[in-house]
């Protein structure tokens, strides 16, 4: 069982400079909400409540003022700070406290998942209790992301990260579960040749020991990973598609905590006195 997730939301943001030179890519709006909340509504949608975010060294007091302590979602969050990107597992290292040696996912702050079963099968994912699982997704351009080969059984056969050679169009997202040994696994691995500690590094030892898992973000899944220009705007357009066809929203953090019945009315309240008067409150009131 999983009941601890990371937040990595640091990272230089170089792609969307210069809108991140001043402001935390993870701060900057998708539509109405900043880009953060989408992944802790992931985490939140996998059940897990007690949250550590990892932010750029100096950039805690920003994100302090969004997402003080979690108390008023049901959650208990926390936060560690990165003084360098120095690679996805370092978020093990920095984290290990936090871990205390349990199963522990993470998500990448930048990674946008939305889709129909996809709930269902994070709560099946937050159930593991040995080994490792990652979620795929099929992508045009491999090359640009870490990706995996599977067999008929869809096991993961090989990893390999921006392969120049088509080698598998699944690209490996930024959701991982992963079991106690992640720590110790972490403390183990070398820096590339681009400097970093590489995910697909870690991904590689629970491979080696065939315990290594994927799940599939299918066709009517979306997963975006908002990092350049591109594809931040097409999240953008994304979520205000859905949003305004369907009337609900996606990642309202409070709609989640209340429907888990995390929290209360009361809980509510206080948040809409808290963003003040805009269409985000006006939602928060319809739900009591
Ligand atoms: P990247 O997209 O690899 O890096 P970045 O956000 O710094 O952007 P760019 O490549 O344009 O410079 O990172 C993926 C996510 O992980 C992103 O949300 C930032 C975060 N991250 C950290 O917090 N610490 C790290 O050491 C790394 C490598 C990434």
């Amino acid at each position: 069982m999983i009941k601890k997730g990371i937040i990595l939301a640091g990272g230089k943001g170089t792609r969307m400079s210069p809108l991140t030179k001043a402001v935390n890519k993870q701060l900057l709006p998708i539509y109405d909400k900043p880009l953060i909340f989408y992944p802790l509504s992931i985490l939140m949608l996998a059940n897990i409540r007690d949250i550590l975010i990892i932010v750029n060294k100096g950039q805690l007091d920003q994100y302090k003022k969004i997402l003080p302590n979690g108390k008023n979602l049901g959650l208990k969050i926390r936060y560690e700070e990165q003084d360098k990107p120095r690679g996805l597992p370092d978020a093990f290292l920095i984290g290990e406290k936090f871990i205390e040696n349990k199963n522990v996912a993470l998500i990448l702050g930048d990674n946008f998942f939305y889709g129909q079963n996809l709930t269902k099968s994070l709560v099946k994912s937050s159930k593991i209790k040995n080994g490792a699982k990652i979620f795929l997704h099929k992508v045009l351009k491999p090359e640009l992301f870490g990706v995996a080969k599977v067999n008929k059984n869809k096991k993961i056969i090989s990893i390999k990260e921006k392969p120049k050679k088509f080698f598998s169009d699944y690209a490996i997202t930024g959701l991982y579960f992963f079991d106690k040994n992640v720590v110790k696994f972490a403390k183990t691995l070398k820096k590339s040749l681009r400097g970093e500690l590489e995910i697909v590094d870690l991904l590689n030892i629970y491979k080696k020991r065939n315990a290594l898992n994927a799940d599939f973000i299918g066709r009517g899944g979306a997963w975006l990973d908002t990092g350049t220009m591109e594809d931040y705007y097409k999240t953008i357009s994304f979520v205000s598609a859905i949003e305004n066809r369907q009337g609900l929203k996606i990642a309202c953090l409070e709609e989640i905590a209340l429907s888990k019945k995390w929290v209360k009315k009361k809980n509510i309240n206080q948040a809409i006195k808290f963003y003040g008067n805009c269409d985000y409150s006006k939602y928060l009131k319809k739900l009591i």
